[in-house]
């Protein structure tokens, strides 16, 4: 599949005033700075539709993009960035938790992981939660341009290693890079299967 079209709709801070739920959706969530925007930009081939920027904490609302006139790609704030007082980083968590569990046509979340780091347990601990709650979601690896061919692969093998502690299987997982564009096609295709074969 190919992007030909995307175009921001809107920001908000609240689930109940998204766009209507008519559209198939897939949301891009992860820590602060793993990469979500950046994804969204190399994605939809646009170089600044979804603001980034090198220092954690950059997304803050939900933001919904319309691709292709046709489905909703969403940028989310980040999870987890310490440095964000108390109240505020509890205020973004409810925020991505009531997202998750209200939106109902929210078809696949796309759970995005650096892959340098040893897997953490902060999203060990939010994949177990999406789990529980039977949200359909799947692994995106980033900034797979830091990393060998060789040492990609040894990262994501020990990180499903992890994974089948707690899991009987582990969910699907892509390898990316945003700077190389790398894994864009494998995304891409996968989003255009699931708007064909699953129904609102
Ligand atoms: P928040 O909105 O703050 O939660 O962050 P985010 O997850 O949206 O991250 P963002 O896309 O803003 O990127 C954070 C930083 O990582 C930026 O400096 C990006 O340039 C950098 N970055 C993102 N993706 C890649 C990648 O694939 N490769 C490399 N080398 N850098 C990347
Ligand atoms: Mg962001």
């Amino acid at each position: 599949m190919e992007i030909l079209k995307a175009e921001f709709v809107v920001s908000n801070s609240d689930v109940g005033k998204c766009p209507a739920p008519d559209r198939h959706e897939y949301a891009f969530i992860g820590r602060s700075n793993v990469g979500k925007s950046s994804l969204i930009n190399m994605l939809t081939n646009r170089n600044s539709l979804a603001k980034t920027a090198a220092k954690p904490g950059k997304t803050q609302l939900i933001n919904h993009f319309l691709i292709d006139d046709n489905w909703y790609m969403v940028d989310l704030p980040g999870y987890g960035y310490a440095r964000t007082s108390k109240s505020l980083r509890g205020q973004f968590e409810k925020l991505i938790r009531d997202y998750i569990l209200k939106r109902e046509n929210l078809i696949c979340l796309f759970v995005l992981i650096d892959c340098r780091l040893e897997p953490q347990q902060i999203d060990l601990e939010f994949m177990e939660w999406l789990g529980e709650n039977g949200v359909p979601f799947v692994m995106v690896f980033t900034k797979g341009d830091k990393l060998s061919v060789a040492q990609r692969r040894k990262n994501l093998e020990h990180y499903q290693e992890v994974m089948l502690d707690t899991w009987e299987t582990t969910p699907i997982a892509f390898m990316t890079s945003s700077e190389k564009k790398l894994g864009r096609e494998e995304l891409l295709d996968y989003i255009d299967e699931l708007n064909r074969t699953v129904e609102l």
